[in-house]
């Protein structure tokens, strides 16, 4: 179970004091929660429910358990800045977000979640005088303005709407944030969202069933504990101005990682239908890494082969 966040962990005291961490039952937010206790920095994870699942799936279910948690709506902002001050919050790193099939499903509270959410976290920011801000965007904003290549969503639209807002809260009233646009995340823990069939697809191959991802072709790779790793690389340090940043991980396509299952279960049953996505495979992750450093990035080889594993020892 430690081999799967083993290589991200961070020297604990790069971070000055608790950390909020928003969406900590999510897929990104199981990551980032393991990797930062696991350092031995202290976390107060925070969610709409206290549901555990993915956290146990990445730490295992002993350390999910202990770990802080609090249940709170990111739209209701007095119980966020009850939170910061009855923990002393140092840092941010807000992950709690409606996806792109839930934001289309009820436009008014993907809103409500993804911007006005957004909006309460970076007053919360500023109220602290938090230098340490690190939050999700995705590269659905390539997908704006509509027209272009890249599919156009409602959840663009407010991701785009939130990168905006960070930066005019730079303007005003010097509030620092970091941006992260990841791509398409894989790995244990993902198992929601229009991009999440690739993980499906390793968890089917592990039990011998049939699957077909549905799309094919050139894709980011992202695993999850890369991604996790540059948010948490973000709140180790003070922030200065509100730069946003595309993360892409590796790119490969989806036939290629067809390819790397059949080495680990020949025979599987996983198809693709070879359609492409709409999303771009191959965006440029140079100037996150000259901002954050060296964080770990993981090869698909390496990342699809943890994912089974860790789905083979269940
Ligand atoms: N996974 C990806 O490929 C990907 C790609 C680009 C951007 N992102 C963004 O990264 C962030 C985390 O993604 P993820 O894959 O972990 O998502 P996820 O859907 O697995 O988790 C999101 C978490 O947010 C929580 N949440 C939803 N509404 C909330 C509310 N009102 N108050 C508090 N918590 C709430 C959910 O309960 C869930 O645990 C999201 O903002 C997402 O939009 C993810």
């Amino acid at each position: 179970m430690d081999d799967l966040t083993d290589s991200f962990l961070i020297d604990g005291t790069r971070v000055d004091g608790p950390v909020l961490v928003t969406g900590a039952g999510g897929c990104i937010g199981a990551w980032v929660v393991s990797i930062l206790s696991r350092s031995g920095v202290t976390v107060v994870a925070c969610d709409l429910r206290d549901d555990r699942a993915r956290v146990a799936q990445v730490m295992g279910t002993g350390r999910a358990e202990a770990l802080t948690w609090e249940t709170c709506d990111v739209t209701d902002a007095g119980s966020l800045n009850a939170i910061c001050d009855r923990h002393g919050i140092r840092a941010i790193i807000h992950l709690a977000g409606l996806q792109i099939p839930f934001c289309k499903a009820d436009p008014a509270m993907g809103a409500r979640v993804n911007v006005e959410g957004t909006i309460n976290i970076l007053e919360a920011a500023r109220r602290l005088g938090l230098k340490r801000l690190a939050y999700a965007s995705s590269t659905a904003v390539h997908g704006m303005p509509p027209g272009g290549p890249v599919i156009s969503t409602l959840y663009g639209a407010y991701k785009l709407a939130n990168e905006y807002t960070a930066q005019v809260y730079w303007l005003d009233w010097s509030v620092p944030s970091v941006g992260i646009r990841p791509n398409v995340v894989y790995g244990v823990a993902r198992d929601q969202g229009m991009t999440s069939a690739f993980t499906t697809a390793i968890a089917h191959a592990v039990q011998g069933a049939a699957f077909e991802v549905p799309y094919g072709g050139a894709l980011s790779w992202l695993y999850a504990g890369e991604c996790a790793s540059a948010f948490v690389a973000a709140i180790c340090r003070d922030g200065d101005g509100a730069p946003v940043f595309d993360l892409n991980g590796s790119t490969m396509t989806v036939e290629a990682g067809l390819a790397i299952l059949s080495d680990l279960v020949p025979g599987h049953r996983i198809t693709t239908t070879g359609t492409p996505l709409p999303v771009p495979p191959d965006l440029d992750d140079g100037p996150i890494r000259g901002l954050l450093g060296d964080y770990p990035s993981v090869t698909p080889e390496a990342g699809i082969r943890a994912t089974f594993e860790a789905f083979r020892r269940g």
